[in-house]
């Protein structure tokens, strides 16, 4: 069993003790939809304020549901479209304080307020997206991009 409880003090703490925790929990594991499986919920327990939490693989150029906590989600997002659509495209960051003014952002949970999506890319090849979606407006601070960055810096070369 794993009992990784992280409760810190500041967000700075609380993404070096997840980076950390996700290390451990892939360390010899070699398949990445089981190592993608145990991130998701390990973010589900250790970030608040989330209502949903996973990844979007990149198969053959478009975005496919991966391992994730939450409701059932849009299975497909083809590149370019909604905020996991953009990321993917772009290679970029997409932080989102008000999801309903992102143009084209697919609403697989009404509950949705804001979210936060980093690629994750290796040698200049998307391999995945992770999602972050919140309830609550502007839930994501540059201090969560930039702790949701590290982690998926490190995916990047573990998945
Ligand atoms: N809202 C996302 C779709 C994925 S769900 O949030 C899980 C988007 O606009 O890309």
């Amino acid at each position: 069993m794993y009992d990784f409880r992280i409760t810190a003090a500041d967000k700075a703490t609380l993404y070096r003790d997840l980076v950390s925790a996700a290390e451990g929990l892939m360390a010899g594991e070699p398949d990445a939809i089981a190592n993608m499986a145990n991130v998701a919920a390990l973010i589900w327990e250790s970030l608040p304020d989330l209502n949903w939490a996973g990844f979007y693989r990149n198969v053959d150029g478009e975005l496919v549901l991966g391992p994730f906590q939450g409701r059932p989600a849009c299975i497909r997002i083809p590149f370019g479209q909604g905020v996991c659509g953009a990321a993917a495209e772009s290679l970029q960051v997409q932080r989102v304080a008000d999801v309903n003014a992102f143009p084209g952002h697919i609403a697989c949970d009404s509950a949705s307020a804001s979210e936060l999506v980093v690629p994750i890319v290796r040698d200049g090849k998307l391999i995945a997206v992770l999602d972050l979606d919140s309830p609550a407006p502007g839930r994501f601070t540059e201090e969560d991009e930039a702790g949701c960055v590290a982690l998926c810096g490190l995916l990047a070369k573990l998945l």
